[in-house]
């Protein structure tokens, strides 16, 4: 396997006050960088300080968007960390490369990357409840060139950041608004992808939402506008009449770990779950009947998120009263219990590092 040179900065960061972290705010001491040509393949692994990036003002990515990234987190345990299902995540990772036509990563090289990198930065894991250290991987096409061309030439970096909760509510509901303008991808297009291009088009319809007071935009599908497909940071769950329904992954929503992982553990539990289709109409008309009994998103960094407020075309749906689910509340309770180590993990889902 690759060797990964480490050069270890002289002067270590003061670390923030780990009780006010937010999310991605702050960066630890090193990051992970390795360089990619079709010659040589990816060459050049390295640890080094944290730093700028040099970049060729004709670099691919700054024209033409070619960029790809993850999303995952380690959470400190008392005798190291643990990462949670890293394999998914490199496995998407290789998915969005292969539909952005940027270069494949080897999984057990990516895996000890982050290992190695992670673990040089153990004390930047913090330690209180509800806080991590997100772990963010991209990759950017950065040809010297102005053509229109799949790329030749990559760059993959791995930076850290201990956060808190993702949004300023906390474990509290969010708000949400439904999108009925703006479209964030279509199929055939790269919504299953997680580049940084499905992202940039939101920007809009988020800034928007924002201003009128919402947390966040709820998507429709690209074509009729119809059919809900996720929140800007997090896959959505509906209890509806007792049932679980998500939408099903068409190829424009990102296929999420998270939303994969409580699947899973909704369906031990005994509960009816669907992936499918699910139209606005039909989600809210359960709203005002008072079948839609919780709502509530799922992401690395979103966690599990109860939504507290649906609004649409001028109506606004309020959802559980405003108040966290029940079962909302206990797939919360299980997730994060494995993921922080305090519950069993019985389906081997966490990569544990000892320190
Ligand atoms: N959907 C979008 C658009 C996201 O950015 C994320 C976050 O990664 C998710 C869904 C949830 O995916 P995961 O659970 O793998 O973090
Ligand atoms: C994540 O949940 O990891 C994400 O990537 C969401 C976001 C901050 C874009």
């Amino acid at each position: 396997m690759m060797e990964i040179k480490i050069e270890k900065a002289k002067t270590l960061k003061q670390k923030p006050d780990f009780s006010k972290l937010g999310f991605g705010k702050f960066f630890t001491d090193h990051m992970f960088v390795m360089q990619y040509n079709d010659k040589e393949g990816w060459h050049d692994a390295k640890i080094v300080p944290f730093d700028y990036i040099p970049i060729h003002p004709a670099s691919t990515v700054l024209h033409y968007g070619a960029e790809i990234f993850e999303g995952m987190k380690a959470y400190r345990t008392d005798d190291g960390y643990q990462m949670f299902r890293p394999i998914e995540n490199i496995k998407r990772m290789n998915d969005s490369a292969e539909r952005l036509c940027l270069p494949t990563l080897d999984e057990e090289f990516t895996l000890k990357a982050l290992e190695t990198l992670i673990t040089l930065e153990y004390d930047w894991i913090p330690n209180l409840p509800g806080t991590s250290l997100y772990i963010r991987p991209f990759m950017f096409g950065n040809d010297e060139s102005l053509g229109v061309h799949a790329v030749h030439n990559a760059t993959f970096v791995i930076i850290l950041s201990p956060v808190g909760s993702y949004y300023a509510e906390g474990i509290n509901p969010v708000k949400i608004s439904i999108e009925s303008e703006d479209v964030r991808a279509v199929r055939g297009g790269t919504g299953y992808a997680k580049c940084g291009g499905n992202y940039a088009a939101s920007l809009r319809a988020g800034k928007r939402a924002e201003a009128k007071g919402f947390t966040q935009v709820l998507w429709l599908d690209g074509v009729e506008r119809k059919y809900i497909e996720e929140v800007g940071a997090m896959n959505v769950m509906f209890k509806i009449d007792g049932e679980i329904a998500t939408p099903e992954l068409t190829g424009s929503v990102l296929p999420g770990i998270t939303r994969k992982s409580c699947l899973e553990i909704l369906k031990e539990w005994g509960y009816k779950v669907s992936e499918r289709l699910i139209s606005v109409d039909e989600l809210l008309t359960a709203a005002e009947n008072g079948k839609l009994e919780e709502a509530w998103g799922t992401g690395t960094a979103a966690v599990v998120s109860p939504i507290g407020h649906l609004f649409y075309k001028d109506v606004d749906h309020v959802v559980s009263n405003n108040q966290i689910g029940e079962l909302t509340q206990k797939l919360y309770d299980e997730l994060t219990g494995i993921q922080w180590g305090k519950k069993p993990d019985v389906r081997g889902w966490c990569y544990k590092v000892k320190v």
